[in-house]
This record gives C-alpha cells, structure tokens and sequence, in this order.
C-alpha cells in the first residue's frame, strides 16, 4: 500500500484527478470504479474542470458506482445516482449507456446483485476504483464483519453509518436502513485502487488502516492484501499515523 501525503484536501483531490485523467487519457475503452460522499467531490470537480479545459473525453469510459441506498430512485435527490448526475455525469461527455449503479428499487434485490457482478464482468472488471473510507473502515457500504468473498449484496447500514450519512436528510428516520454494495472481492479484484481520506476525523482510522493488520472487523484492512492499492490523505488525515512512508 502505498501513501501519499497531500498538504490538504485541494491537492489531494488534485492528486487523484491527474491519476484519473492520466489513465482515461491512455485507455480510451476504460472501466472505472466510482465512490460517492464528501470526499470525493473535490475529485469530480477537477475531472469537470479538465474535461471543460482541456477536453479529456469519457465517451468510452464505462463506470461502475460501489453503491447505492434501497429505496430510492434515481431521481431522489438523496439517491448515489442522482449525487453522480449532479457533480459529474451531467458535466462530462460519458455515455448515458455505460453508467452504472445499483438499482435500489429493484423488485428482486438478490437478482440485481447479480446482475451487477455480471455487469462488471462482461465489462472486462473495473481498471480504477476509487474508494473513500468510514470511520469505522467501511469500504463502499461494507460494514465491520462483511467476508472478504463477498460480491454485490443487500446490506443493513450500522447505526453509525446512517448518522454519518444522516446530515444529507431531512431527519435520522429518512435516511434508508439498506443499501446494495459492491462486495469486497468484487472491490479487490480492480486492477487499481486508490483510497481517499481527508480531515481529522478521519485520522484515527487511518492510522488503524496504515498499522493494522488485517481484519474482517475492519474492511479496508483488505486493501493490504492488493498489489496496487495508493492511499491519498490530506496532513489531517494523517495527524495520528505513526512514520507511515510515505511519497
Ligand atoms: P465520506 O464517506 O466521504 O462522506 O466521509 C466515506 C465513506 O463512508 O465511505
């Protein structure tokens, strides 16, 4: 795993978006992993400001989100799609066509896990991910405990995930108790990973993350086991990390 240290949240998401670019550019049929949250906004908005500036095109880039709640259309404005829509997709020349995300509202849940997977698989597998972190180590909505065989399924969100995510709602009680995800296994068999984290209220975690070992009671341990994993952190991310190495 390798770390970079970003002075704060600009250059972080500055640092992501040239990785980005940088492969888009040199793969034009290009499968990437999406990840929705705070973090990485920053991200979108440079990918927008690039491809308005400088023209990078994603007519061939296919993606897949990690996750998205159950329950909510595409056009509810809580919903991962319509998060996707409004900080990226609406503003770059993707194809509507080669955008995926879980659908939340479908009637059989355990097939649209599967067809998912499927998805992902006639797709080639996902080239870049990219990933954001809980505080309790989730990644995409794997909670502590999820196995690492997992492959898209339903999830019951913990208690402090749905207040994490509870300030995008009206009231606690909006905010849905279930989710479809992105299993683990799925997650780490992209060919690259990167993971982005920023804020002190994220730097017990990644210290945890850089120190730890691995452990099913903290998802993002995983990543360890993965040939190509970069994690980007801002200084106060990395507040509490002991001497990582980092680049
Ligand atoms: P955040 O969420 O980017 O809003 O902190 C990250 C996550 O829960 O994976």
């Amino acid at each position: 795993m390798k770390i970079i240290k970003a002075m704060n949240y600009e250059e972080m998401s500055q640092l992501a978006a040239d990785r980005v670019i940088d492969r888009v550019r040199s793969h034009p049929h290009f499968t990437l992993g999406l990840a929705t949250g705070a973090t990485p906004l920053g991200l979108y908005n440079k990918l927008v400001g690039d491809h308005q500036k400088n023209g990078t095109s994603y007519q061939g880039v296919v993606t897949f989100n990690l996750d998205e709640y159950i329950g909510l259309p595409p056009n509810h404005p809580n919903s991962y799609h319509y998060y996707m829509n409004q900080h990226l997709f609406d503003h770059i020349d993707i194809e509507e066509k080669n955008i995926h995300l879980p659908d939340g509202t479908a009637e059989n849940l355990v097939k649209e896990c599967i067809f998912y997977e499927k998805q992902i698989r006639q797709a080639g597998g996902i080239r870049l991910q990219i990933l954001g972190i809980g505080q309790n180590g989730h990644i995409g909505f794997n909670e502590p405990g999820t196995s690492p065989d997992s492959r898209t399924h339903v999830v019951r969100l913990t208690e402090s995930t749905r207040k994490a995510n509870s300030h995008y709602f009206k009231s606690m009680e909006e905010v849905p108790a279930c989710a479809i995800t992105m299993g683990l296994a799925t997650i780490i068999e992209s060919e690259e990973i990167i993971l982005l984290a920023s804020g002190e209220h994220k730097s017990s975690t990644i210290d945890k993350l850089i120190h730890g070992d691995v452990h099913h009671q903290f998802p993002a341990s995983l990543l360890k086991t993965h040939p190509n994993v970069t994690v980007i952190a801002d200084q106060a991310a990395l507040k509490m990390a002991r001497a990582p190495r980092v680049y």
